[in-house]
């Protein structure tokens, strides 16, 4: 596996994602719920002696992966908010050996190592899924554009051009650019449901460009 670590700096602490050049983002580590709703994946998860990440990515067709307790490899289409708490959890819970490889990390005691698939465009832009930004503290400040023009293909090679590697349009006319994405008021820079970036692209309708404080976020590979 090849792994592109893009730094994603927050206020407190750091959180990364990691962009994969293959098929699957990791989207860190969730909390898994223990009750209805509250599980992070709908459905039942296959049990192995021999799980790898590799293993559990090979055997999920669908958009999201998770892998916990070291042996358990979930699949689904789509995961609820980041499972119990909402948002991503320290990487310390998702901490269990694979059962099939000890060299590497399984998700945790009620705890998921999420992946989600992506698409690699040809000009080298990820997507790294849907995001929070906050109106008030902005997640990535480096530049900006509001316009009718505005879809991701504008919004990419605008950021391109200006060479920061984090581009995110939000709201179906906005376009942000930066080096690093931030943390700040009302979980901005944090993930969220990608349900939430519904909003069609202003100059693209087949496109989203976001929502209202949700952004649509790519990393460059
Ligand atoms: C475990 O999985 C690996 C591939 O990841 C495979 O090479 C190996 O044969 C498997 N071992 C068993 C016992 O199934
Ligand atoms: C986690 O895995 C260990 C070892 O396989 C097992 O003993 C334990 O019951 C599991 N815990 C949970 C909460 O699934
Ligand atoms: C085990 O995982 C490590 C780290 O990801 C990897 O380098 C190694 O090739 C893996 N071994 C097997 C047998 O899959
Ligand atoms: C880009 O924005 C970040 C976050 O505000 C800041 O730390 C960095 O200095 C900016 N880079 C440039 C070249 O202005
Ligand atoms: C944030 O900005 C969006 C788009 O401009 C707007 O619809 C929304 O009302 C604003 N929210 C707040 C809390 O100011």
């Amino acid at each position: 596996m090849q792994f592109k670590l893009v730094s994603l700096v927050i206020a407190a602490s750091a959180l990364s994602i990691s962009a994969q050049t293959t098929a699957w983002n990791s989207l860190g580590c969730v909390a898994e719920g223990t009750f209805g709703t509250r599980y992070a994946f709908a459905g039942s998860a296959t049990t192995s002696g021999n799980m790898t990440v590799q293993n559990c990515l090979n055997s999920c067709p669908l958009n999201y992966a998770g892998l916990e307790n070291g042996s358990q490899c979930f699949c689904s289409d789509t995961i609820t908010n980041n499972g119990a708490s909402g948002t991503p959890i320290s990487p310390n819970f998702c901490n269990v050996p694979c059962s099939g490889n000890d060299t590497e990390k399984c998700g945790g005691i009620l705890s998921l190592t999420v992946y989600t698939r992506h698409t690699v465009p040809a000009n080298g832009w990820i997507t790294a899924g849907c995001y929070v930004d906050s109106n008030e503290s902005r997640a990535l400040r480096n530049a900006t554009v509001e316009s009718f023009s505005v879809n991701t293909d504008y919004c990419l090679n605008y950021c391109n051009t200006r060479g920061w590697k984090i581009a995110a349009t939000q709201f179906g006319n906005q376009c942000f650019c930066g080096s690093t994405l931030l943390s700040g008021d009302n979980n901005a820079g944090r993930h969220a449901n990608d349900a939430d970036c519904s909003q069609a692209c202003a100059a693209n309708s087949a496109q989203t460009c976001g929502a209202a404080r949700r952004m649509n976020l790519y990393v460059k590979a």
